[in-house]
């Protein structure tokens, strides 16, 4: 039987240069879509799948996440004393039992494969989960617990991915596909952000993935690849050919948040569906 997965780690170190000056001096990860951070959308499609633990790695200017997940006692008692018990729920909504919720500091930016790597000793042996906060996927049931049932039959290591235009897969990490059966593809290689021209498939990666402990060991050469960045398409590759490997296409929509436009679509996307918001907001753009 394969280890459950009961361990997340959730990357949230990054610059957010893309977003500035929102991302100056808030975290890229605690921008809303509507009314929620991101970093809550990921929390709670980690909870969907079962798991437990729940790893941050964080760096300068990110504590405001911690706050986030813990009381807030001024707001409580004001929102008790004046009877306002709805918001009081909210305000308490993503209070989880304490120790489930961790932090470890990845103290310079070195790219998504170090930030992995300081989570290394929280992990602690046990195969585990990613989740890139700011790709928000809307899917019932989530992402998460789609490659968590798929992993219980499987093993080894995922990637969730959909598919690209060719002239975009410079922007992703790119599969080389081997056999397809349903929506589960072997994973026979991979390769960080290629020319479109040399581009193995248009099969992308997305930001959710299992692996097992092993990577660390990978990770831990701290091999400089695209970019400029320790990559973790570099670590995952290595383990292809020595354990099982696949990509999940997953059953949902996914937003890059990481960019305007794709925060944008989000806030529109879940709008559109929101019973309060949908007649104004469909008023306002026309949904072809
Ligand atoms: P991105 O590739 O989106 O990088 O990171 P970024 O720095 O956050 O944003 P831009 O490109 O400058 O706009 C993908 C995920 O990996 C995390 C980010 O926080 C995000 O969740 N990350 C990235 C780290 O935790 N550490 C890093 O060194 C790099």
């Amino acid at each position: 039987m394969n280890a459950p997965i009961k361990k997340i780690v959730l990357p949230v170190a990054g610059l957010g240069t893309r977003f500035l000056p929102a991302t100056k001096a808030i975290p890229k990860e605690m921008l809303p879509v509507l009314d929620k951070p991101l970093i809550q959308y990921a929390v709670e499609e980690a909870l969907e799948a079962g798991i437990e633990d729940i790893i941050l790695v964080t760096g300068r200017n990110k504590q405001v996440m911690e706050d986030h997940f813990d009381h807030a006692y001024e707001l409580e008692k004001i929102l008790q004393e004046k009877g306002k018990d709805d918001g009081l729920e909210v305000a308490r909504s993503m209070l989880l039992e304490e120790g489930r919720i961790s932090y470890v500091r990845q103290m310079r930016p070195l790219g998504l494969g170090h930030a992995i790597w300081c989570a290394r000793k929280l992990v602690n042996g046990h195969p585990f989960a990613v989740a890139l906060p700011d790709d928000l996927i809307k899917g019932r049931p989530g992402a998460l617990k789609q490659m968590v049932e798929a992993y219980n039959e499987l093993g080894g290591n995922m990637v969730a991915s959909m598919n690209v235009s060719r002239e975009d897969t410079s922007k992703y990490g790119v599969i080389t596909p081997g056999e397809h059966t349903k929506n589960r593809i072997a994973v026979e290689g991979l390769v960080e952000k290629p020319h479109p021209e040399d581009a193995p498939s248009t099969q992308a990666v997305v930001g959710r993935y299992i692996l097992q402990p092993e990577v660390m060991d990978h990770l831990s050469e701290k091999a400089v690849g695209a970019g400029g960045e320790i990559q973790l398409t570099d670590a995952m590759a290595k383990l292809i050919g020595k354990q099982p490997f696949h990509a999940i296409e997953f059953d949902g929509t996914r937003f890059d948040c990481g960019s305007k436009i794709g925060w944008l679509m989000a806030n529109l996307s879940l709008a559109a569906e929101d019973p309060h918001m949908a007649h104004e907001i469909r008023q306002l753009i026309t949904f072809r």
